[in-house]
């Protein structure tokens, strides 16, 4: 088969790209560095000339110009996952979260159409260049690709020069591609990392104090977990099965504390299903057969994630009630970013033989007002406040973990609970905890 003939027949314009929708249709696009960025930068330039397109993305990255309340007759958009470009776009009616473990966004085609009565009209991804066997690979993630390949009318795909090519369930055929154009920059969308702060490097040695030689890990995403890797540095053969493969995760493996050596599972490799970062992230994944991206509804499946003993999840919440629930994606109903695959992993840990699920989180945080002023609060509540988001139950989290030291949640009584997390708040709101938890009979 002559691939290079078929391409040069799907090869398209983005003007090309665009004339393959009609009003209407629902289109997923896809994450991390599969993210359309060259499409979704221009899709702004069809206002007027297409109409109510609906768009599903997971962790939206790039803040491109349709995404103002201008344009909402063009697009809305839903997300699993949201970016902070779109909290503001949720209060427009321009854009609303879709509540779902990421295992579950990819659904059966049974449920979808039948149930919900909704096809996939449109897959748009970028993608990794295309290989002498004619595979493109959806470059750093795998989610629910495949299902979109097999189930979208129409797979339109953005061939990216810099995309990381990947092993597993990333690949993508020309022969099942309906269009490919090219990225106009062929720049890659990398996740800003954040220096660990005093807090961060106290959390990241509590955190390293429950974390043996041998043990199964997984670090989540945001600001703490990857502080805490520094601190894993000196363990020896770890291993890796996650959601997110990170900085953190990289830098581990960099210094030389992962070999996946003592895993019942994938022994010898590392398995994620999608990974962000900065560059060091991508150069490492990229053409490496060491690390597997996989199928979500199989990473994520808690019964999958426990199959190996001894998995330490580390994950973290916006906010947490003396009972142990956390909000971790909401304050109120204002989405901040999504629930991923916090449950997932964290029930996975707790089932593993030997297991751990840990919430990371500083004592306090420096909260903007509406009149531009910051005000401290604590991450530590008595109760949540009504309509707080809870992304993962309180029989779900075994330790809690602070500056302030760890606590043991996992069949502690509400009593000891509220009193262990009192501990672990910070000083200055420890009297008003207690008050609360006497107020709400937990202590
Ligand atoms: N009240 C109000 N706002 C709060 C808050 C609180 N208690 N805590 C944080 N925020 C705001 C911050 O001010 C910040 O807002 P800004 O962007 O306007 O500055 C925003 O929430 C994000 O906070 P930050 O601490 O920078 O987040 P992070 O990048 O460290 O990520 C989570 C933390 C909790 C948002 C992130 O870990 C998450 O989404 N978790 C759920 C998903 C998950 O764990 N998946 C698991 C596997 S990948």
């Amino acid at each position: 088969m002559d691939y290079q003939s078929e391409y040069q027949k799907k090869l398209t314009t983005l003007e090309g790209v665009y004339s393959m929708f009609k009003d209407g249709d629902l289109f997923y696009a896809g994450t991390a560095t599969a993210e359309p960025v060259t499409f979704l930068r221009h899709l702004h330039e069809m206002h007027g000339k297409l109409h109510n397109l609906t768009m599903h993305i997971n962790l939206a990255m790039a803040n491109v110009p349709v995404y103002d309340p201008k344009y909402a007759d063009l697009l809305t958009v839903q997300s699993s996952f949201f970016a902070r470009f779109l909290t503001p776009l949720q209060r427009e009616g321009m854009a609303t979260y879709m509540p779902t473990h990421l295992r579950n966004i990819g659904l059966d085609p049974e449920y979808r159409y039948k149930m919900m009565k909704k096809p996939v009209n449109v897959y748009v991804l970028a993608v990794s260049p295309m290989d002498k066997h004619g595979y493109f690979t959806s470059s750093s993630f795998a989610g629910y690709h495949r299902n979109w390949v097999d189930y979208a009318d129409k797979v339109i795909v953005e061939v990216n020069e810099s995309a990381p090519r990947t092993f597993g369930d990333t690949y993508i055929h020309i022969s099942e591609v309906d269009a490919i154009y090219h990225s106009e920059d062929n720049k890659i969308l990398y996740m800003p990392i954040k220096q660990p702060d005093e807090s961060d490097i106290k959390i990241g040695k509590y955190i390293a104090e429950m974390i043996n030689d041998g043990d199964n890990i997984q670090l989540g995403i945001g600001g703490i977990p990857t502080a805490c890797a520094v601190e894993l540095a000196s363990k020896k053969d770890l291993g890796i099965h996650t959601e997110m493969f990170n900085d953190g995760l990289a830098y581990l493996c960099k210094a030389g504390a992962v070999t996946n050596h003592k895993k019942n599972y994938y022994q010898d490799k590392i398995v994620t299903t999608f990974s962000m970062g900065s560059k060091e992230v991508y150069d490492f994944i990229d053409d490496n057969p060491n690390i597997l991206h996989l199928d979500v509804a199989y990473t994520n499946q808690p019964a999958v994630f426990s199959r190996n003993d001894k998995v330490v999840s580390v994950n973290t919440a916006l906010q947490i009630d003396l009972m142990g629930q956390c909000a971790s994606e909401a304050i109120g109903t204002n989405q901040i970013s999504g629930v991923g695959g916090q449950t997932e992993t964290a029930v996975g840990a707790k089932e593993s033989k030997g297991g751990k699920s840990i919430i990371a989180l500083h004592s306090t945080r420096e909260i903007k007002q509406k009149d531009g002023t910051k005000k401290r609060i604590s991450t530590i509540n008595p109760v949540h406040p009504a309509g707080t988001v809870i992304s993962l139950s309180r029989n779900d989290v075994d330790f809690v973990c602070t500056e302030y030291g760890m606590a043991a949640l996992r069949g502690a009584s509400l009593k000891e609970r509220a009193k262990a997390l009192i501990n672990i708040a910070h000083p200055d709101y420890r009297a008003e905890l207690e008050e609360g938890a006497k107020k709400w009979y937990l202590i």
